[in-house]
């Protein structure tokens, strides 16, 4: 990921001795009792990347906890992300000072089925996935760029998006990508000046997509 945000983002990417770390008692309570290991390694792989992250920055690596509807609560005067997916974790970190927000996701290179694909992507954004170069999965771009997005949106503005409620346009030559909210979504927005365009970047590998994106101060 550190290839596709700009340098004020610290990030971190998950070793092998991450996955079974160490976890703030007040990170573990997010986590519960009866979460299965999976969950518990994916949490905690995030969690160490997390902290790793802030010491990247000169930060104190601090507990990250979970909040009820489970986004990350950064310690004051940081934004930051994770994503987890198969045996790849990711964590960013950076000032507030000089990030907005960041978001990042990873997902399965793999093909939407028809239903996912019409759930996730707006009509315009298929038609455009089909005049791509082939060999590549792009409504799984577009995905997984709506979850970068949703994590850019949510900690800044606080409500929900749709994935109909972002537009996206990709640039496969030059890995980037554009996500224009729907207007209603800006207008009920709570805050002042919420983001109407998120752009970011991407990587294709084999069996893993990544995008991330950061919004830095106007
Ligand atoms: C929250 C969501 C984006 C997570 O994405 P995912 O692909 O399922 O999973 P990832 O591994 O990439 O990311 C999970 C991490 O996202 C973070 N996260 C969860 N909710 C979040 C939120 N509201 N805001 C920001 N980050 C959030 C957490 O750190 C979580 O990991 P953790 O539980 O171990 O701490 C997804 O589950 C979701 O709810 N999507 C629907 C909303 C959406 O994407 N809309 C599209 C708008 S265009």
């Amino acid at each position: 990921m550190r290839d596709l945000l700009p340098s004020a983002v610290a990030v971190a990417v998950a070793e092998p001795d991450d996955w079974t770390g160490h976890l703030y008692a007040t990170e573990a309570a997010g986590l519960g009792d009866r979460a299965v290991t999976r969950r518990r390694r994916d949490f905690t792989a995030g969690r160490v990347c997390a902290r790793r992250a802030m010491t990247l920055l000169g930060l104190p690596p601090v507990a990250v906890p979970a909040a009820a509807d489970r986004s990350p609560i950064w310690p004051p005067g940081t934004v930051g992300t994770i994503t987890h997916t198969l045996d790849y974790c990711a964590a960013a970190v950076a000032r507030s000072s000089e990030v907005r927000s960041v978001g990042m996701d990873a997902e399965q290179h793999k093909e939407l089925s028809p239903g996912v694909r019409r759930m996730i992507c707006l009509p315009e954004e298929v038609e455009r996935c089909e005049r791509l170069p082939s060999g590549i999965s792009w409504p799984a771009v577009v995905f997984s760029a709506k979850e970068t997005v949703y994590k850019i949106w949510h900690p800044l503005v606080g409500t929900w998006l749709d994935f109909h409620d972002a537009f996206v346009e990709l640039d496969p030559e030059g890995g980037t990508f554009t996500a224009r909210i729907a207007s209603a979504r800006l207008d009920a927005a709570p805050v002042g000046d919420p983001p109407a365009r998120i752009s970011g970047r991407f990587v294709v590998e084999a069996s893993l997509v990544r995008t991330a994106a950061a919004l830095l101060p106007p």
